[in-house]
């Protein structure tokens, strides 16, 4: 099973508490760390965070700062711990506009985890739905031999989540009820499930309320009984 995740709410639940911006983040980044901690324990594939969109490069550049050292942080201070849950790291999105040390920081990590069978953990760092249709789509054009009877399939190699299966429930936190740019190709038969617990407060029983949620839906990919 895959699982993904909009984190969204830091920002209000600093605020409800009269505290920063980052304050919010970092309570999130323990949430994440929940998360992961919930899925590996229960056995699901494939976990996907959208940790930073393109978009956010926008924000004030001391909350970039803090968000990007958060990101340094956890890598150096989770790394055993995923090394022993057998957990495969993979960072997905533009790296190019990423600080360099993060980004040798992150290649270090999918290295040393490249060969771990247990959850795939997907961190979209950077990263927008049309963006990675846009970079497939160039990327497509200038290699595919015979474009006219190329599949759905054949393009979907080109995306930066080749070898990854589409996610099968797609969660957002804070009340939003949006997919704010995130995997547009990949979601088109994913199940959404929104609910109004800020990201720093969706822990391991959140997690799992959702999954349980999702295992009563009825998926039928557009076909009949
Ligand atoms: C959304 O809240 C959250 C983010 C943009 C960042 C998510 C990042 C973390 C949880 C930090 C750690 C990440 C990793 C992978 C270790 P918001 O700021 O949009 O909240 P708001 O909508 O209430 O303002």
């Amino acid at each position: 099973m895959h699982v993904a995740i909009i984190m969204d709410g830091n920002g209000r639940w600093a605020r409800e508490r009269g505290l920063e911006r980052v304050d919010g983040h970092r309570e999130g980044a323990e949430s994440v760390r929940a998360c992961i901690e919930a899925a590996v324990e229960d056995k699901i594939d494939q976990l996907s965070l959208f940790a930073f969109s393109e978009e956010n490069w926008g924000r004030p550049a001391d909350e970039v700062g803090t968000l990007m050292k958060l990101m340094m942080k956890s890598i150096a201070e989770e790394t055993e711990n995923l090394l022993s849950h057998d957990v495969r790291f993979r960072v997905l999105g533009d790296l190019g506009k990423v600080p360099p040390l993060l980004r040798s920081a992150i290649a270090t990590l999918e290295d040393v985890t490249s060969s771990c069978k247990g959850l795939q953990l997907n961190i979209f760092l950077s990263y927008s739905g049309r963006w990675d249709i846009l970079q497939a789509a160039k990327r497509f054009a200038a290699s595919e031999k015979e474009p006219e009877s190329a599949s759905a399939a054949d393009f979907a190699k080109y995306l930066v989540t080749d070898g990854i299966p589409e996610p099968d429930l797609l969660i957002r936190t804070s009340g939003e009820q949006r997919i704010s740019n995130f995997l547009l190709w990949q979601c088109a038969y994913t199940e959404f499930y929104f609910t109004p617990v800020l990201w720093p407060d969706f822990r391991k029983p959140e997690f799992r309320e959702a999954v349980r949620e999702f295992a009563h839906r009825h998926r039928r990919y557009g076909l009949v009984e």
